[in-house]
Formats: structure tokens, sequence, C-alpha cells
């Protein structure tokens, strides 16, 4: 067997490489290393939890005690463990520096002495090289990080490069854009939208609402890393983008019309300190290796938010009872100016 860890396998992504692994690749062996954060949850991998092609540790990547064997002993690694989102980096930062950085940093040390690896997948972000406000971002493109997440990944992204280039670590550094589907957290704008929609409850749209992003289905993410398993070469960088560029302003009405909901639900707020305007990829690098894109947007937006409005269960419990989601949903938008 194939032994393949992957941080971060109980968050949004993870989840679904975890399940879309095990489904392409009998022989291939998992074992999710999560600390299960407010964000990564056993439920977002109910169905596979007792596979026994699948193992759940429960631990932190930054614990080079726990994290350190499960590396030495893997063939491939694909690190997805991270604090991630930018709204939450922008009240405090610690923990993503912490774990984005510093756990990046325990991992690739073990990585050193990992006799079997033949792939570090270091799962980095379109949002290192910054706001594109025109054309789209090369693999060679300077990183121009503006918000502490941001950063963050960017320096993970360079850390891991290094491991590559100073100690022949098989790293590979992925850099995708927005992800969407099933399984991620209430708090990112289309979950959220989508869930608060389901109650009537207004969605708060920054700023003008012309922000643009890359929409990626998780699934076509999912493909282009394994992809990239197989077939990239060690020490690169490849982009992993949609091409739907959409404007934060015509998602929410993409959603509104798919829910029968009216615009008025849509509640203008402040803008986020340093919201980048644009992030737009380059993808000829991947697409040169065969991978392309195969959800249309339209059709992957609607089977998304159809998920939702079906799997109340998955998201009511962290929308209602949990007391950490109301306290930072508080915060961030009721407290706001
Ligand atoms: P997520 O927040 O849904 O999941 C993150 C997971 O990491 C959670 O399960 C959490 O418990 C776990 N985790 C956090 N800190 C940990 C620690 N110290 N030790 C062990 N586990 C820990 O995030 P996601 O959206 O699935 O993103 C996964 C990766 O993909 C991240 O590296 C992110 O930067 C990157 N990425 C995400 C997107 C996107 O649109 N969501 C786009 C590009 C890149
Ligand atoms: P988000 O899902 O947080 O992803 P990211 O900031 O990593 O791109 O936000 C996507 C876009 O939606 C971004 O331009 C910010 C905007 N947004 C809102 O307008 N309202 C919200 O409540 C949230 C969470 C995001």
């Amino acid at each position: 067997m194939v032994e393949v860890l992957v941080t971060g396998g109980a968050g949004f992504i993870g989840s679904n490489f975890v399940r879309y692994a095990l489904q392409t690749h009998p022989d291939w062996h998992l074992t999710t290393l999560d600390k299960l954060t407010y964000a990564g949850r056993r439920e977002n991998l109910h169905d596979v939890m007792d596979d026994p092609r699948h193992t759940f540790v429960l631990g932190d990547i930054c614990n080079a005690d726990i994290a350190g064997p499960l590396v030495e002993r893997a063939n491939i690694v694909v690190h997805f463990a991270a604090e991630t989102h930018v709204d939450r980096a922008i009240m405090a930062a610690g923990d993503f520096i912490r774990t984005d950085v510093e756990g990046t940093f325990v991992l690739l040390e073990a990585a050193r002495r990992a006799p079997g690896l033949r792939r570090f997948v270091q799962i980095s972000t379109d949002e290192v090289y910054g706001s594109v406000p025109e054309g789209a971002s090369t693999e060679h493109d300077e990183l121009k990080p503006r918000n502490p997440y941001s950063a963050s990944k960017a320096g993970a992204d360079r850390l891991a490069y290094s491991y590559f280039a100073t100690y022949d670590v098989p790293v590979i550094v992925t850099r995708a854009s927005n992800n969407y589907g099933p399984y991620q957290f209430p708090e990112k704008v289309l979950p959220l939208f989508v869930t608060n929609l389901v109650d009537n409850i207004p969605v708060p749209l920054y700023g003008d609402g012309g922000n643009v992003r890359d929409w990626l289905h998780v699934l076509d993410h999912c493909r282009a890393v394994d992809r990239l398993i197989d077939d990239a070469r060690n020490g690169e960088v490849y982009n992993i983008g949609g091409g739907n560029e959409v404007r934060n302003l015509d998602l929410t009405h993409r959603v509104l019309d798919l829910m029968e909901k009216p615009a008025s639900l849509i509640k203008p707020v402040p803008d986020r300190p340093g919201h980048d305007r644009r992030y737009a990829l380059d993808t000829t690098k991947l697409r040169a290796l065969g991978w392309a894109p195969q959800v249309p947007f339209l059709q992957g937006l609607a089977e998304t938010v159809a998920w939702y409005q079906a799997n109340e269960w998955w998201w009511r419990p962290i929308k209602e009872r949990d007391p950490a989601f109301k306290a930072y949903y508080e915060a961030q938008y009721d407290r706001r100016p």
C-alpha cells in the first residue's frame, strides 16, 4: 500500500480529498492528521471514519512527537492543515503564524528524515500573489500577500520550497483559487450566505461587492492535486484555478436566484480591511499536464447550494449551538461599525 498522510483532513478541502482518494486509489492507505480546531470536524469524514484504508489521528502538526513519525513513514504527504479564514486572521493572527508557518516547518523537518517519501505537496493559495488588478498570475510572479493569512501562507510556501532547494525534500507547491463545494465551514462566503438565506437572515456583503474571486470546485481541486502527485516536477509551483471569475455581488445574486430569495436580503456592510480586490490565475502550466476543470460553474454552484439546503444536520449545530461560532459572528458582523 502507498502510505498517504493528509494533514487537515477533517477540514473542507482535506475531507473532500480523503473521500476522493479512497474512491480513486484502491492501493492507498490514508492517514488524516487533524487537530480538530473549530473548522475541523469528524462530521466531515462521517462516511469514511470506519474505512479500513483510512486512519484518523487527532493531533497538532506543530507537535513533532505526533506529526514526526507519521511523516517519516509516509510515501506522500498532502499538507492542507492551516488556519484559513482571512477575517479571523485580521482579528488575531497568532494561530496563523503558529500553524501555517511553524506547523509547516515541523512537517518539513520530519520530511528530511522520511526514507520513502516521494512527494510533499504544500497546499498554498492564490492569495499569496496579493491583489491582481488585471491579467492573471503566473507561477513566476512576485508574491505580495496583504493580510496575515496570505502572508503566513506565503511564508510556508517559500519555506517548503527551501527544503527542496536545500535538502532535496520532494516538495511541490500548489496555489489554488477559491474552492466551493460541500463541507465548507459556514464562515466562508458561500456556505455563510446559503445557510443564512435558508433562514431568511440577511447576507453581509463587504464594500461595494465588486471584489472578484476565481471559483474552483473542490473536486476539480482534488483531481488537480492527484494529477500533480503523479506528474509534477519536484521544486515546482503549480497554479490551480477554475477559470470562473465572478464579482461577489454577481455571486450573491446567483445564489439568491437559485434559492428564490429577494435581493432585499443583501445587507451591504463595511469593507474588510485590506480587502484584495481581485485574484486571477494563469493555469497554463497545470493544463499542460492534461488537467482541466470538469465542473461547470453554474452547475457546481447549483449542486453546492442544494447540498447545504439538504444537509442542515451538518451546519445547524455549528450556527445554532456552537457558542464559539456565535461569538465569532457577533464580533465579525454585529459589532462592526
Ligand atoms: P479549513 O479551515 O476548512 O480546514 C483546515 C483544517 O486544518 C481543519 O480540519 C483544522 O482542524 C485543521 N488544522 C488547523 N490547524 C491545525 C493544526 N495545528 N494541526 C492539525 N490540524 C490543524 O480549510 P480548507 O478551506 O479546507 O483549506 C485547506 C488548505 O487549502 C489550507 O492550507 C488553505 O490555505 C488552502 N486553500 C484553501 C482554499 C479555499 O478556498 N478554501 C483555496 C486555496 C488554498
Ligand atoms: P471568503 O469566503 O472569506 O474567502 P477569501 O477571503 O479567502 O477569498 O470571501 C470570499 C469573498 O467574499 C471575499 O471577497 C470577501 C467576501 N465576503 C463578503 O462579502 N461577506 C462575507 O461575509 C464574507 C465571509 C466574505
